[in-house]
């Protein structure tokens, strides 16, 4: 039986909205709850070192007042390990981080940093965090992930999400077909699979569809939608999508 599809809600762009004017308003913790009721399985935020949108005294307050567990996403650097350690959220998801970046441009290269990857996986795994790795759909980086004691690998759907928008419908089989292949491997290796980054309403389905993929972590496209049909039901409309796609790929 297909299980069960966990949907993590990232409120970073809640954040970024109100640094637009340096106040206290919109505040991502309000919005974290909100997730949260409708339906959220676990809230992800992404500490930036420069920290554009979500701040230190966010993560405080959230892991203050949300009961679901809280991912976060960080740069394998010294800095966020000790935040790390400090808040001991549920799931430390290390991604690369490159100051000019708009947004998490690619996967981490997990192979050519195994060594400085694999001490912060045991910090983290000894405080008892789950360590999840962001990378791109690719088997070498999937077996050096679990080489390093990774509980988890989030595959990159930017590229095939991209393909879907943009109507590349060639490059989008292809591209479906590495996320698939790369989630199967995986998990063939007891690692938790899961994928995010830039998934939309029209994306969703095909990645949803793929069994041995666990959670799904989304969270430009849900903000910007709560624009027009408001936070709850952007969510609520996105698990219903997930929900359907699992529900017609049941094998
Ligand atoms: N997963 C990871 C590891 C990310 O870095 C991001 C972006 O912060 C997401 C998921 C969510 O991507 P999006 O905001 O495009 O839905």
């Amino acid at each position: 039986m297909t299980s069960y599809l966990r949907l993590g809600i990232n409120i970073d762009h809640v954040a970024t909205i109100r640094n637009a004017r340096g106040g206290s308003h919109p505040d991502p913790i309000r919005a974290a709850c909100m997730a949260v009721s409708a339906g959220a399985d676990s809230i992800v935020v992404h500490l930036r070192e420069d920290r554009r949108h979500i701040s230190d005294l966010d993560l405080v307050r959230l892991t203050d007042v949300i009961q679901k567990p809280i991912t976060l996403e960080m740069a394998a650097t010294n800095e966020m390990l000790d935040i790390a350690l400090r808040h001991t959220p549920d799931t430390v998801c290390i991604v690369p981080e490159n100051r000019l970046e708009r947004t998490t441009e690619g996967g981490l290269d997990v192979i050519s940093k195994i060594d400085h990857l694999s001490g912060i996986t045991k910090s983290l795994r000894e405080k008892g965090i789950k360590v999840s790795l962001f990378i791109e759909p690719n088997i070498n980086q999937i077996n050096a992930a679990k080489s390093i004691g990774a509980t988890a690998v989030e595959l990159h759907t930017g590229a095939y999400c991209d393909s879907v928008t943009y109507h590349h419908k060639n490059n989008s089989e292809q591209l479906i077909e590495m996320i698939s292949e790369a989630a199967m491997h995986g998990s063939s290796l007891d690692l938790d699979i899961h994928a995010g980054h830039g998934i939309t309403y029209e994306s969703v389905g095909k990645v949803a569809s793929i069994s041995s993929i666990i959670e799904l972590n989304i969270g430009h496209f849900i903000i910007g939608e709560s624009i027009y049909i408001g936070l709850e039901n952007s969510i609520k409309h996105m698990r219903f999508l997930i929900n359907k796609s699992r529900e017609s790929s049941k094998d």
